[in-house]
């Protein structure tokens, strides 16, 4: 029987990312550590047909229970499901055990302070650009020149849009917002108004307007203007794009995902994800063209950075109750 806090260990993990927020991760302690499963109730089945972000986000969990685990001297050993353990509405996804590891893992000081940040970063310079390189390495690559960020811009608005004007992603992204403090799972789980930037009056007018008004004003050629984030690329620092082994585990990809956004997170950068330039087929191929990777080298996410504007608070967190994980 393992001595380690696991309820805590647990709590950590919950602040690692998830895609909408859906939180899908849920753990049961065991005798020889804890077995990890996925609530199927919080599939994405428009957005992540295949439960990739899901098992990405598994990974992200996974690495939060390992660096918490480094503050006791331990590491996780993880054996992924080879028998099925059937619990209803979940799937067993594998069982944690831990083992001796090394000191403190230097990223768990950077667990806590880590968050989406979604507004404008401040105006960045060349010497904060530059500075962007060094977070570059085999399998992440970094642009942090203005003009290929100008043209990644492009490309990401163009990708939101493609995504966007599918209306089952459309629909199942929204039943993830919560875009009034009045809504009941406002600080539980998915992405609130305060997480996205919106104000009061942006809120309202999403709240209408990424429903069918939205199919209208594509027609009109006006949506595009309503994903845009032109702006956030314009005083970006950099953009990292993260890139893998083809085939490799989704649930691997997540726990570097997870280290790389803590390293952004080290180097006193903030960052949010921009899925959609790695899940077009499109903008996934520019880039693959763009970075002049091998074939066996596959784009799986992509980060932009920058540095928060001065006396601005984060956020607060969402996130589910302890016993909500906890089976
Ligand atoms: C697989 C995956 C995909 C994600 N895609 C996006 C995205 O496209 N846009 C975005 O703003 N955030 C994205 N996120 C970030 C989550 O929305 C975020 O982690 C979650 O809302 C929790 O908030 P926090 O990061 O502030 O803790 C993604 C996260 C994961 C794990």
């Amino acid at each position: 029987m393992t001595t380690l806090p696991l309820h805590d260990l647990i709590r950590e993990a919950s602040l690692a990312p998830s895609v909408h927020n859906v939180q899908p991760v849920r753990w049961k302690i065991e005798e020889h550590g804890l077995q990890m499963f996925l609530d199927m109730r919080c599939r994405l089945p428009h957005g992540d047909p295949e439960n990739h972000d899901a098992l990405m986000s598994a990974g992200a969990a996974l690495e939060g229970i390992n660096l918490a685990a480094s503050k006791y001297g331990k590491s996780v050993k993880f054996h992924p499901a080879s028998t099925l353990i059937e619990v209803p509405g979940l799937h067993y996804l594998g069982l944690i055990e831990f083992e001796d590891g090394d000191a403190e893992d230097p990223l768990s000081s950077f667990v806590e302070s880590r968050f989406s940040w979604r507004g404008k970063f401040q105006t960045s310079t060349r010497k904060m650009r530059d500075s962007a390189a060094r977070l570059a390495g085999a399998d992440c690559h970094v642009f942090n020149d203005p003009a290929d960020l100008g043209e990644l811009a492009e490309l990401s608005d163009q990708a939101s849009l493609n995504f966007m004007s599918r209306r089952g992603f459309r629909g199942e992204l929204v039943s993830w917002m919560r875009l009034s403090r009045r809504h009941p799972r406002w600080s539980l789980d998915g992405l609130n108004a305060d997480a996205m930037q919106m104000n009061r009056l942006e809120a309202f007018a999403a709240s209408i307007l990424l429903r069918r008004p939205f199919d209208w004003l594509q027609t009109l050629g006006l949506a595009r203007a309503l994903v845009s984030d032109a702006n956030r690329f314009e005083n970006t620092v950099g953009l990292m794009v993260l890139h893998r082994s083809v085939g490799e585990n989704p649930i691997s990809s997540g726990r570097r995902f997870y280290r790389h956004w803590l390293e952004v997170e080290k180097a006193g950068f903030v960052a949010n994800v921009f899925a959609a330039l790695a899940d077009d087929l499109n903008s996934r191929k520019t880039l693959h063209r763009k970075m002049e990777l091998p074939d066996d080298r596959e784009i799986y996410s992509a980060l932009l950075f920058g540095h928060l504007p001065q006396g601005v608070a984060r956020p607060a967190r969402a996130r589910l109750s302890l016993d909500q994980f906890v089976l």
